[in-house]
């Protein structure tokens, strides 16, 4: 698939865009958002993570958008919260701002899925951002870490949550207290990301793992999300029970029956997310 062949949609608010670049295509129901703060690393300053709220918003209410690409330039994915930024602040300050909340969290929010396009440097709340979507395809130059203990913080944005999660305690143990970074191959190994791809590839193949996913039925995809997601709050028997139900579920869609009839036809779905 050629990048020239795909339509790209101006949106109503891309003219307000500073700091992303935001990407509709829309013949394949794929948008890709760019992180565009090339001089900083994409360094999440409050005017970037705001632009990245009204563009998951937007992305999320749109029907023509089915799966989302999150991503940065080669250089960096995102090099953390932006340091300059946060550096005078006090306690008063980011605690009633809630600092590090709104907006930042909106990945976690979306029903449609979001996959994390990562080269270059995936630091502090850039690693956090990556590990917030759902999964992460990462290039060989990319380069994961939470570094805020050498700031004199610790991670702010669920590092010690979802790393900890992805990787388990001893190397997430390892990392955020050292802070040392993970190269792509340990990040594979580690389960941190679903794959590794050489740069060149990195956003030709997150956007065909997008399209493949937004040809899926839509019912399935948020379905899938959200069982999966759950496995994170919850016992096994609860999660188990909410799948099983998911499952029952999807046998009132008219999906399901395509579905099933064309694999029984040998020939392609036609599913109409219903
Ligand atoms: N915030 C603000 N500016 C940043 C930045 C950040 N997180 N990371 C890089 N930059 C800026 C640099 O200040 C520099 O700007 P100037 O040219 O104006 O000096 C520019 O980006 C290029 O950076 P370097 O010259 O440092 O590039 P490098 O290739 O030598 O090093 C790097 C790259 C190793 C990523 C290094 O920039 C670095 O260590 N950055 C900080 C990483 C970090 O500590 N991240 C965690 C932030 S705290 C956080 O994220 C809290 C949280 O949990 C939410």
């Amino acid at each position: 698939m050629s990048q020239t062949a795909l339509k790209i949609d101006a949106t109503k608010r891309g003219d307000a865009y500073n700091n992303i670049i935001l990407e509709k295509l829309t013949d394949i129901n794929v948008a890709v958002i760019t992180f565009n703060r090339p001089a900083a690393l994409n360094a999440l300053n409050a005017a970037l993570v705001t632009e990245l709220g009204w563009a998951l918003e937007d992305c999320d209410s749109d029907d023509k958008i089915d799966a989302i690409i999150l991503t940065g330039s080669e250089k960096a994915f995102a090099a953390g919260a932006d340091i300059k930024e946060m550096q005078a602040k006090n306690f008063s300050t980011v605690y009633l701002e809630d600092y590090i909340t709104k907006d930042w969290e909106r990945v976690t929010k979306c029903r449609k899925p979001v996959i994390a396009a990562v080269s270059g440097f995936a630091l502090g709340g850039g690693c956090e951002m990556a590990m917030m979507c759902d999964f992460i395809i990462a290039a060989e130059n990319a380069k994961f870490g939470q570094p805020e203990i050498n700031l004199g913080i610790i991670p702010g944005s669920g590092g010690t949550q979802r790393l900890t999660r992805a990787i388990g305690k001893s190397k997430a143990m390892d990392m955020c207290l050292t802070g040392r970074m993970m190269d792509a191959a340990e990040a594979e190994r580690s389960g941190l990301v679903a794959r590794v791809v050489p740069l060149a590839e990195l956003r030709k193949e997150a956007i065909k793992t997008a399209q493949t996913i937004a040809a899926k039925s839509r019912p399935s995809v948020y379905m899938i999300k959200e069982a999966i997601n759950k496995a994170f709050e919850t016992s096994l028997a609860e999660g188990v029970h909410l799948e099983r139900r998911l499952f029952h579920a999807c046998f009132a869609t008219d999906d399901q029956k395509e579905g099933m009839q064309a694999f029984i036809d040998k020939r392609k779905p036609e599913f109409k997310n219903q």
